[in-house]
């Protein structure tokens, strides 16, 4: 899928956040080997923990229905769901990417709402831990 449309996408979804808490909306969409595309929204909680992140409920959408191959995935966020800037991934979900992916080759769009910008997870997640440190 074109970049533009992968992105177009996470916009999409980020206008079904639920986000009552810190206004600020996160939509996004991530696409899989095979060609399909989940999205996610962000999800607060009043007690503030249970928390899920965008990027975290794409991932989790599709590994609970059996895809866990992924090429890339567009985000976008902004309080009340305007654009202004970019809205990268936090740390957390960074790792959940680590968990899944390669991070040589895993893009991540971000769009700031002028121009999209592309980075490999290996750029945004360095020296990091995952399965293999583990054996896996
Ligand atoms: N948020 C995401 O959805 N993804 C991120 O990577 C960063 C933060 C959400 C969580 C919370 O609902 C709101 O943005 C403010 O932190």
């Amino acid at each position: 899928m074109d970049r533009q449309i992968l992105v177009n996408t996470a916009c999409d979804a980020m206008m079904k956040a639920y986000a009552p808490y810190s206004g600020f909306f996160v939509g996004a969409a991530l696409e899989c080997e095979n060609g399909k595309v989940y999205t996610g929204c962000n999800i607060e909680n009043s007690t503030f923990t249970p928390t899920n992140c965008a990027e975290r409920t794409a991932f989790f959408k599709a590994i609970s229905e059996g895809d866990r191959k992924f090429t890339r995935i567009a985000i976008v966020g902004g309080m009340g769901g305007v654009i202004d800037g970019v809205a990268a991934p936090c740390g957390v979900c960074r790792q959940v990417m680590k968990e899944f992916c390669d991070p040589d080759t895993f893009e991540i769009i971000l769009f700031d709402g002028k121009e999209i910008k592309s980075y490999l997870l290996c750029e945004l997640l360095p020296e990091s831990f995952g399965p293999e440190n583990l054996g896996k």
